[in-house]
């Protein structure tokens, strides 16, 4: 998809980080935001940063891991611009570093319900209320799915469970589009470590969805493991290189977006090759 400018982005998780930077790239090159935040604050700080581009803005405060909370953004964005071209389901949450190490017979089901809820089920509920009207349009356009260099790795743990899950729903998503001959195209997003906000997603549990486990205290060992963590995400890249990346794969109809460091791709290569040796699983 080479036109951008004047036509219409939706993106989730846009109050922060890699949503940001995205929309900041998305306006810079003329398209009309649709953007999609749970947290009101910063979503209406985004949208009159966002303003000042000079294309159209609309806020939509959104769950994305409500269905109907995101058929209701697929209703106001339509309702505002008639159509969607670019779909950035985006948002997404980590409990702690700790619990990235989190066993799955440990911690609570909570933190299962609130990552799987965010990260795959919101990701779902934004295909399915955009998708079909986005093909009913018969316009070009193209979605993009974030999940993580974690979805490409192995874990036992809610994090890595919900980002492969997008992985294979995307690729599904991918090889259906291209199936029916549609004018829509698709990519996964795969960052490796972005310095963002997102291991204080915390802030953004809802009531009812319990607090997280507190891996770290569970388990000491996994206090340092947690403390690299943290600091390797503060050292890692900063959101407007995903951005770019994001921007590239949209124009280039690019399926896996990799903004990710070198050892991480090691670490993937050498997971897909023990896979089809039919290795047993690397341990840590
Ligand atoms: N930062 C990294 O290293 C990294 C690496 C790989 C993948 N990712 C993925 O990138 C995406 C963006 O995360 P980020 O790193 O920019 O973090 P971030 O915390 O800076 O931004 C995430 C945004 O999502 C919003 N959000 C959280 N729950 C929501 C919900 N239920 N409904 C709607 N919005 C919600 C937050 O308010 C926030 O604005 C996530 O899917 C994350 O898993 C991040």
């Amino acid at each position: 998809m080479q036109e951008l400018n004047g036509r219409v982005a939706v993106i989730t998780g846009a109050a922060s980080g890699i949503g940001l930077a995205t929309a900041h790239r998305l306006a810079a090159e003329g398209m009309d935001l649709v953007l999609a935040d749970i947290e009101p604050g910063p979503l209406a700080q985004a949208e009159t940063a966002l303003g000042a581009y000079g294309g159209r803005v609309l806020a939509v405060p959104t769950d994305v891991s409500s269905e109907a909370a995101v058929q209701a953004l697929a209703d106001a964005a339509f309702s505002a611009f008639g159509s969607v071209h670019v779909l950035f389901n985006n948002a997404g949450v980590a409990a702690t570093a700790a619990t990235l190490r989190m066993r799955a017979w440990e911690g609570s089901l909570a933190d299962w319900d609130w990552t799987m809820g965010v990260n795959f089920l919101g990701v779902l509920y934004g295909v399915r209320a955009f998708v079909p009207r986005m093909l009913e349009g018969g316009h070009e356009g193209h979605i993009v799915n974030t999940a993580s260099m974690a979805g490409l790795l192995t874990g036992a743990n809610p994090y890595n469970v919900s980002k492969h899950a997008v992985v294979c729903l995307s690729e599904g998503i991918y090889k259906d589009l291209r199936e029916m001959g549609a004018k829509l195209s698709a990519s996964v997003l795969c960052p490796g470590l972005i310095n963002t906000r997102i291991l204080d997603a915390e802030r953004n549990r809802g009531d009812g969805l319990g607090s997280h486990t507190d891996m770290a205290a569970l388990r000491q060992d996994l206090q340092r493991f947690a403390t690299g963590f943290e600091s390797a995400l503060k050292g890692g890249y900063p959101p407007d290189v995903v951005a770019e990346t994001v921007l590239d794969g949209i124009r280039e109809d690019r399926f896996y977006l990799f903004p990710a460091q070198a050892f991480i791709l090691e670490q993937v290569s050498a997971r897909m090759t023990a896979i089809i040796q039919g290795a047993n699983p690397a341990t840590r």
